[in-house]
């Protein structure tokens, strides 16, 4: 293939550097976004007068053909070309002759390919945000039929004090809430056209960008040129984005790994997300929740990676930034089906009620209600604190829990307990009932936060998903 930068050169590429520098194996993606902002690109050339109505005709007839072959499947990436915008040019020209020449005026592939990753970005942004929006709405229907089921909740892993499992699900609901406030942020910073930069300095051409900005769907433009070939801001507040998000769902994966051990019991997987031993046969085990947790990591590193990629570069479009592209793409591709199958995981789970609430009866779990009732008679939280820890370990030394101690012996810690009163406070309904507080797990705010958490399930952004 004739180079398009061919000119100034008299010798041929090394074909090893061809194939070093080549990204149209993975930039290849980003054909749709390549034609629609060419598309966008011919149509401001026409308008200023720089091509003829009829040559901007024929190019975009020319870009319409290329991308119903590309999506008939008829290419194939060969590193000759270099990248996608190279390829298409290229075709476009074996299609149309001359006039396929005209496509690049007043154009660098620098603001090109910035274009197209914002374009890239901001419909992923969309399709991501939808699959953020259903994991929401499951974790509310869950909540809603979980209201009644008690379990223990943790801290340091230890049994704490007895919970709601739909305030437990609802925990994430609120992370994943963040994540999409988050998400909008990347998506604001990506809504910005860079076209019209040209290769830095702006475009030689009087383009109408606001034009072009209009037509590709940009709320905003670049104000700076050099910023607009060189920003890759965009893409690293994604990458932030999702890696907070793929941590908190590293926590759900956890979690469904520790609940569904026979240690916890807790909940059994759908065979449909679960796996076998090939040596051991009795065994179901948690793959995809371990999956979910483990590809947290590339994810980190993608981030990293660009991180470090963009760190010192001066000013302003460097080769290095071609670098951006396959970390992007394999976040996208790893966070999408992570929340996909972490929403279906949820859904299609066997909760084990019985088992919960047999773990939440664990006695150990009231210690706190018994310190706060003792402060209802004016002790001192830090006595009382101190008396139940004590009554603990008396209890621990003569083999017997808590609400096996006799009257006498609760009388010895405090006169104002005895047996009866014991039963009460040991009782977990009792312990979640008492937290009536905003944000609590007490029926009542419970209920007050499920109708909050349905409240605040934002509009998702961006236009539908095509697949
Ligand atoms: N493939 C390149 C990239 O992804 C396109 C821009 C190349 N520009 C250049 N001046 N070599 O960044």
């Amino acid at each position: 293939m004739k180079k398009p930068w061919g000119g100034r050169f008299a010798r041929r590429t090394d074909p090893e550097v061809e194939r070093f520098s080549a990204s149209i194996h993975f930039d290849c993606r980003l054909a749709g976004e390549d034609i629609e902002g060419s598309l966008a690109h011919v149509d401001a050339l026409a308008a200023a007068g720089i091509i003829t109505a009829g040559e901007a005709a024929d190019i975009s007839g020319g870009l319409e053909e290329i991308r119903a072959e590309i999506e008939a499947g008829k290419f194939e990436a060969d590193h000759s070309y270099e990248d996608i915008h190279m390829y298409i040019e290229n075709r476009l020209s074996e299609k149309i002759g001359e006039t396929g020449g005209k496509l690049h005026t007043g154009r660098s592939r620098n603001d090109q390919v910035a274009l197209d990753m914002h374009l890239y970005i901001k419909k992923e942004l969309g399709a991501i945000d939808r699959l953020l929006d259903a994991l929401q709405r499951t974790l509310c229907d869950l909540a809603a039929a979980h209201t009644g089921t008690l379990m223990p909740g943790y801290t340091h892993l230890q049994r704490a004090q007895p919970v709601r499992l739909a305030h437990h699900l609802l925990s994430y609901f609120w992370m994943f809430q963040r994540d999409r406030e988050r998400l909008r942020g990347a998506y604001r910073r990506a809504d910005i056209m860079p076209l019209g930069a040209g290769a830095l300095a702006g475009s030689g051409f009087p383009l109408d960008r606001e034009r072009v900005a209009a037509r590709l769907g940009f709320t905003d433009l670049y104000e700076n040129s050099i910023d607009a070939v060189s920003d890759r801001d965009y893409l690293l507040e994604f990458l932030s984005f999702a890696s907070i998000c793929m941590m908190h769902l590293s926590r759900i994966g956890e979690e469904l790994v520790l609940w569904s051990s026979a240690e916890f019991g807790f909940m059994e997987m759908d065979d449909a997300h679960a796996t076998g031993s090939s040596l051991m046969p009795q065994k179901k085990n948690p793959d995809i929740a371990e999956l979910v947790r483990g590809k947290t990591g590339r994810v980190f590193g993608n981030l990293v990676g660009l991180l470090t990629t963009m760190k010192g570069l001066p000013l302003s479009y460097n080769r290095d930034m071609q670098e951006d592209k396959e970390g992007v793409f394999d976040t996208i591709d790893t966070l999408k089906p992570a929340l996909s199958l972490t929403r279906e995981m949820l859904r299609s789970a066997r909760f084990n009620r019985a088992e919960m609430e047999e773990a939440v009866r664990d006695v150990s779990a009231m210690a706190t209600d018994i310190a706060d009732y003792l402060v209802t008679r004016g002790v001192p939280f830090r006595d009382s604190h101190h008396l139940v820890g004590q009554m603990v370990a008396y209890s621990r030394e003569h083999g017997k829990s808590l609400d096996e101690l006799t009257t006498d012996e609760l009388c010895r810690f405090h006169p104002s307990l005895d047996a009866e009163k014991m039963e009460k406070l040991l009782d977990p309904f009792t312990s979640t009932e008492s937290r009536t507080i905003r944000g609590g797990v007490s029926e009542a705010a419970l209920k007050k936060q499920l109708a909050a958490a349905r409240e605040a399930v934002l509009p998702t952004i961006g236009s539908p998903d095509p697949e």
